[in-house]
């Protein structure tokens, strides 16, 4: 785990947050050049009604909505990027409002490269650190509360042409402003809301024990997961819950914050490969995964899950099994709850892409901030139990 001799921290995205503030933060819009934004979401949401409120604000504001794009399908692509990036050049869009869950998010944030710097997406700027400047104003609008995109440095694609999905990581992705409405996470379905709810509690469960971990990062990371543990199976049982939206919002956009600092670890590393191999939902697979990804790291992060024990609503005697057995607990309340899977048979992995999917794990970026070595048999063993 971290010996913080040395670490950075930062967040340059500027955050409100309110019930409503989404149909109106023209206060906050004043900080960035903007005047003509492209508005981005996906289909479902345009149908929704909440991107009239969200668009009426931004006319009052004094802004001139310089097109609209609601062909955000799913998986977030490059060619999607490429086209919403044609799009606002051709509108002389001057920055971008996204409203959205991660994928919608990621889309917006890689194409305001190529609309600020122009280039080639995947062969200039795949990879990290690769965007020469800044780029121009964003404004993130988060309608699920999980990825934590509206303030990390990341955006992942999938790149048709070469049948990949590919990361896009550097300091100028982070969006310049993040709008927290609780409001608008009151439709969404519980299915989702536990799974995306899981994803950001294993980016702060995985950002706690990261080997990057520093002071700051532990202090979100651990309030985040205090957060999940107490509104994540209200806002499953009852959507309408407003405590438990705005507790859930909050921690995704904390977990955002401790991961895009300490970065994650072996859960994500499956799940990344998990996605690679049978195409599950991102956030579904960590909620199957994160038991066993913290059953790997059990033997190094005993005392660092211990130091949890009344963030996860444990007051008696406690050992690391106890912590991770109140992770299991919860999954499966959200099986009981909306019928999130619990084990990758019901997700339609198969038995025989096992071994496929651990070697992929064992190759993935993550594994580099995950406090025990990730070995690839290890890893197996660990799959089949999971599976
Ligand atoms: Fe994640």
């Amino acid at each position: 785990m971290s010996q913080f001799n040395f670490f950075q921290f930062g967040v340059p995205t500027h955050i409100v947050f309110g019930e409503g503030v989404a149909s109106d933060f023209s206060a906050e819009l004043a900080r960035f050049a903007m005047k003509r934004p492209m508005l981005v979401c996906d289909h479902f949401l345009r149908e929704s009604g909440a991107i009239g409120a969200i668009r009426d604000g931004l006319l009052q504001s004094g802004l001139h909505i310089a097109g609209e794009f609601f062909d955000v399908a799913h998986p977030a692509s490059v060619r999607i990027v490429k086209e919403l990036a044609f799009e606002a050049r051709e509108q002389n869009a001057d920055s971008f409002v996204v409203i959205g869950g991660g994928s919608v998010m990621d889309v917006a944030k890689a194409a305001n490269i190529l609309l600020t710097h122009g280039g080639d997406l995947v062969a200039d700027y795949s990879g990290a650190q690769t965007i020469p400047g800044p780029l121009k104003p964003l404004v993130a609008i988060p309608t699920t509360a999980g990825t934590g995109s509206e303030v990390t440095q990341a955006a992942v694609l999938y790149d048709e042409s070469q049948g990949v999905k590919l990361s896009f990581v550097d300091d100028y992705l982070r969006p310049h402003l993040a709008v927290l409405d609780p409001l608008l996470t009151l439709s969404l379905p519980p299915f989702l809301t536990a799974a995306t709810g899981m994803d950001a509690l294993t980016h702060a469960v995985e950002a706690w024990t990261s080997v990057q971990s520093n002071p700051f990062s532990d202090a979100l990371a651990k309030h985040a997961i205090h957060l999940v543990m107490h509104h994540l199976l209200p806002a499953v049982i009852d959507g309408d819950d407003l405590d438990a939206r705005k507790g859930m919002l909050t921690a995704s956009t904390m977990a955002g914050v401790a991961f895009d600092h300490a970065m994650v670890g072996v859960t994500h590393a499956m799940t990344h490969a998990v996605e690679a191999v049978a195409h599950v939902h991102h956030g579904t697979a960590n909620a199957i995964l994160l038991p066993w990804g913290m059953t790997y790291n059990r033997d190094v992060c005993a005392d660092r899950y211990v130091e949890l024990a009344s963030r996860v609503g444990i007051t008696g005697k406690c050992d690391v099994d106890t912590i991770i057995q109140q992770m299991r607990q919860l999954v499966v309340e959200l099986e009981r709850k909306c019928g999130l899977p619990t084990r990758l048979r019901d997700v339609n992995v198969q038995k025989d892409q096992l071994p496929k999917i651990a070697s992929l794990a064992a190759q993935d970026g993550t594994t580099v901030y995950n406090p025990r070595e990730v070995d690839e048999a290890e890893i197996l063993k660990l799959l089949e139990q999971a599976w």
